[in-house]
């Protein structure tokens, strides 16, 4: 059995996408909820889709302590007080991929806008909260929940960023085996403010044109991307 990746939010359009497709590439997916009937929900409607998957569903803190890959699904307002919940679950060493935007529809305001964050981003603000050693990768922030939902390859790239190097291949392999998807490390947790930004501005762009965008980067040689393909 592969190493389990627990998705703690994972009964959302973000977390189900990750769910499918890393189901899709043989890997064992934990979804959390709040709710475990609704974790157990989410994790059926995986295995109906595909066939032979290896998904269970289970409340947060239990998803959270049977796994030490996890990924953060939630919207920006529930982040830190999840973290805190499960602040005592985590295994050491574990690593969290945050794919959490800290857009202003949190307070009310519009999805094509972000918040300024203390810490310099969402993904820094979970590095402040999750226990010393827990090593958090930012990543899947443009990546379309309409298009992870879907059959058709992913016409995306994922920029990886975290501070810690072993970290971000592994987040990269991750990515590279979701088709269509292209890995990049981008450098340390700190530019995970920049990609962020960037989400605001796809959702504006969806919003405007009718569509599900993504991003690619050109130019880069091609040992800086990592895919299926
Ligand atoms: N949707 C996209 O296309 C997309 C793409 C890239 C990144 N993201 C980011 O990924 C994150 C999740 O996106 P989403 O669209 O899947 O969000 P969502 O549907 O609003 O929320 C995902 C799940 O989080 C849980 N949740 C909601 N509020 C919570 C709270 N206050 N505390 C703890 N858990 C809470 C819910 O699960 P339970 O009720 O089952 O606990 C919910 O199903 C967001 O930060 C978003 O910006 C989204």
């Amino acid at each position: 059995m592969s190493r389990p990746i627990a998705i703690l939010g994972g009964t959302g359009p973000a977390g189900m996408g990750l769910a499918l497709r890393w189901a899709r590439a043989g890997e064992t997916i934990i979804i959390g909820s709040r709710s475990p009937e609704r974790a157990q929900e989410a994790a059926s409607k995986i295995k109906q889709r595909v066939g032979e998957a290896n998904v269970s569903g289970a409340a947060n803190v239990a998803a959270c302590s049977a796994a030490d890959l996890l990924a953060l699904t939630v919207p920006f307002e529930g982040q830190a007080g999840l973290i805190k919940e499960l602040k005592p679950f985590f295994k050491p060493g574990s690593i969290l991929i945050d794919a959490t935007v800290p857009l202003a529809a949190a307070i009310g305001g519009r999805a094509s806008r972000t918040l300024g964050v203390w810490q310099g981003s969402a993904a820094q603000q979970t590095a402040e909260l999750v226990p010393k050693g827990v090593k958090v990768v930012a990543a899947f922030q443009n990546c379309s929940a309409d298009s992870m939902n879907g059959d058709d390859p992913v016409e995306c790239d994922v920029i990886v960023c975290s501070d810690d190097p072993e970290a971000t291949q592994l987040v990269c392999e991750l990515a590279a085996s979701i088709p269509g998807l292209r890995a990049i490390d981008g450098g340390k947790l700190e530019n995970a403010r920049i990609v962020e930004q960037l989400t605001a501005l796809l959702i504006g762009l969806n919003i405007r044109h009718k569509g599900h965008g993504g991003i690619r980067i050109t130019g880069l040689p091609r040992s800086a991307y990592r895919s299926v393909g």
